[in-house]
């Protein structure tokens, strides 16, 4: 398994200092429309690794990305995502995929890994693995691997904002048209796409967003979030 990043871009492309946690959250905007400028090679790998750094449900990494930069493979996708432009404008669209029985497979390995690591025991990892295992055959699979993916899918997107670059996350596609295209196996959950490249100027604007008293509840469902600051960011 890949250890913790190191030695990785740690500016943008263009020398000016990574984006901070601020300014990509509220910087971000879902792009509609992209420029053909490339994303160098050291940069979608960092992306990709600190995607793969996400966490998941015993730690099973359930995900599977299949990285697509050829403008034909690009355009055969636009053409199962509801023909949406930015697909064959962005110069990589990762299609985000989540296993529902491949990690069963892997589920030693993790186990044994973080034994191995000191994240748990030597002794009783074989015993761990199989009360995840049996714990996770009552689990609706989709809504599962989805779960995981989409935390990853969550950080390259922000990984790729703060290396300066713009972003568009995707649900709109037909799922078994995409497994078609792309020869992904049934036993795979198409989650989303995520397009990574620069915006064509100019970028979505910010299209607001509800006040922490419609989305917070303090304590029960249904009681009011008391907050001693008047506003948030
Ligand atoms: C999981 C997910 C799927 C989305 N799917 C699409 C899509 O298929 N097409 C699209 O144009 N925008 C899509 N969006 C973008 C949203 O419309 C956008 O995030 C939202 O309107 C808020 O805008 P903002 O991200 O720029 O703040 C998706 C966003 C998410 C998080």
């Amino acid at each position: 398994m890949q250890d913790k990043p190191e030695n990785y871009p740690t500016a943008q492309p263009n020398g000016e200092l990574l984006k901070s946690l601020t300014e990509v959250l509220l910087g971000r905007r879902a792009t509609n429309h992209f420029t053909d400028e490339e994303v160098p090679e050291e940069y979608l790998n960092a992306i990709l690794k600190f995607g793969g750094q996400a966490p998941s449900g015993y730690n099973l990494q359930p995900w599977r990305f299949i990285v697509v930069r050829d403008a034909e493979n690009r355009k055969r996708l636009q053409k199962v995502a509801y023909n949406q432009p930015k697909i064959a404008e962005a110069p990589v669209i990762i299609i985000a995929l989540g296993m529902k029985e491949e990690w069963k497979e892997r589920a030693s390995e993790v186990f044994r890994e973080g034994a191995e690591r000191g994240a748990g025991s030597l002794d009783t990892w074989e015993r761990y693995r199989d009360g995840a295992i049996s714990a996770l055959s009552h689990a609706p699979m989709p809504l599962w691997v989805n779960r995981h993916t989409m935390i990853a899918v969550t950080t390259m997107m922000l990984v790729a904002e703060a290396y300066g670059f713009d972003t568009a996350p995707m649900e709109g596609f037909d799922a078994a048209g995409v497994r078609a295209e792309f020869g992904i196996p049934e036993e795979a959950e198409v989650c989303a796409l995520l397009a990574i490249g620069r915006a064509a100027a100019p970028d979505k604007v910010y299209p607001g967003r509800f006040e922490l008293d419609r989305i917070v509840y303090g304590e029960r469902y249904g009681e009011k979030w008391e907050s001693s600051l008047k506003s948030g960011v």
